[in-house]
């Protein structure tokens, strides 16, 4: 095993765009794992829409990596006694080849978690555990980090706790072409109801509507949104999925149906913007999703059930999430959409095209193989 490892970190602060020169490469040393930690190989790396706004937000600390970052890793040596040497496991690890883990450190960025997902992983984190072997033998670390990561149980999830979707269920997925919004509109098919997305331009909605064979799809350019919203949804909307916020949300909600449903997850509208919006966090998670005040009196006035959550609040049920899914993936009828750039050196170039137009699906930077 070579004696170090690369990793990127923040070059500098990040004002205006973000650009391949604010990362740095850097060689270190390949640790040694203290008794209690196992040493991972990262081989993928998700990149996360918010990557952008917490290094300008002083998150990513000049000269550090992202230590929120999730990945796939495969265990390499190990005195933790919850993992074996060759274990695929989920982990937080940054942008860098190598990763000390331990089943008894918390999550970085993110609060305690319960006995139940404790249980559940037989760590203290949400995202520390190893795959099941059978889903290691059947699916890619591209797929496991993305249907059976967060944004498919995301997903799954918000569709469960604000469903059951009916077929005759009119149904908005908002974020269409990306990594949690792909999924929820290939779900809400899957249950039958009619499905429109979202994407920005014409050429993005043709695509969604061929590759994820939904019913329909909405240019979110469109300069009168309202009435394009109007004409494809005569008989209102039933049911919204909402990983965006800004205009999309506030043209949907106009047509929201008297006991509709609402599933907020996401601000991507704002993460994706010029500049990503700094200022004090939100008092509350469904603030944070961008429900204000204005629209809990829309919402209430048409009895419409909302709901707002971090996907780790079902940490403890992903066991049963994870086999769902990949039997509908199994059975053909879920397909993944990822955005997958293959090479460590690629990766500044990758996160920082994530904020121009035309990404599609989950981005993640692949840098080993099992
Ligand atoms: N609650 C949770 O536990 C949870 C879990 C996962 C993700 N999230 C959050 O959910 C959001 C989406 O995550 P994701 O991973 O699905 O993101 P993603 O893969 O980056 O996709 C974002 C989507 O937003 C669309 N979009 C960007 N700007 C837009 C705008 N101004 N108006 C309308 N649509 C716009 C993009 O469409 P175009 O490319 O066509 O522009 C893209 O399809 C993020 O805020 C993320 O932090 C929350």
């Amino acid at each position: 095993m070579a004696e170090t490892f690369r990793q990127w970190v923040l070059a500098k602060p990040l004002e205006g765009s973000l650009e391949p020169s604010h990362f740095e490469l850097r060689e270190v040393p390949l640790p040694e794992p203290a008794p209690g930690q196992a040493l991972v190989r990262v081989l993928l790396a998700n990149i996360h829409s918010a990557t952008r706004k917490r290094m300008a937000a002083g998150g990513t600390k000049v000269g550090s990596t992202d230590s929120t970052n999730f990945a796939c890793a495969v265990v390499v040596k190990s005195r933790d006694p919850v993992f074996n040497e060759g274990d695929v496991i989920h982990c937080q690890a940054g942008w860098q080849e190598y990763q000390l883990v331990s089943s008894t450190d918390a999550a970085v960025g993110y609060p305690a978690v319960s006995e139940l997902v404790k249980t559940a992983n037989g760590t203290s984190s949400p995202f520390l555990y190893a795959f099941r072997p059978a889903l290691v033998k059947m699916w890619s670390p591209s797929v496991l980090m993305n249907v059976l990561g967060t944004s498919g149980l995301t997903a799954y999830f918000g569709l469960r706790e604000c469903g059951p979707l009916m077929p005759r269920d009119q149904v908005a997925v908002a974020g269409t072409s990306g990594s949690v919004g792909s999924i929820a509109a290939q779900l809400a098919k899957i249950a039958g109801s009619r499905v429109i997305g979202f994407a920005g331009g014409a050429d993005r909605c043709g695509w969604i509507v061929d590759t994820l064979e939904i019913d329909d799809c909405i240019d979110y350019k469109a300069d009168d949104l309202d009435a394009e919203l109007q004409s494809r949804f005569p008989q209102g909307i039933d049911f919204f999925s909402d990983g965006v916020g800004g205009r999309v949300t506030e043209a949907v909600l106009k047509r929201l149906n008297m006991n509709g449903r609402m599933f907020s997850y996401g601000s991507a509208a704002s993460l994706y913007g010029e500049s990503p919006a700094a200022g004090a966090p939100a008092p509350t998670i469904r603030r944070m999703m961008g429900i204000s005040e204005e629209v809990e009196e829309i919402l209430r006035r048409r009895n419409i059930k909302a709901e707002a959550w971090m996907v780790t609040d079902f940490a403890h049920e992903r066991l049963k999430a994870e086999d769902d899914l990949s039997r509908l993936m199994f059975a053909g009828r879920l397909k993944p959409v990822t955005n997958l750039v293959e090479g460590f050196e690629k990766l500044p170039e990758a996160v920082a095209g994530l904020y121009r137009a035309g990404r599609s699906g989950k981005l993640q930077v692949q840098f080993g193989t099992l």
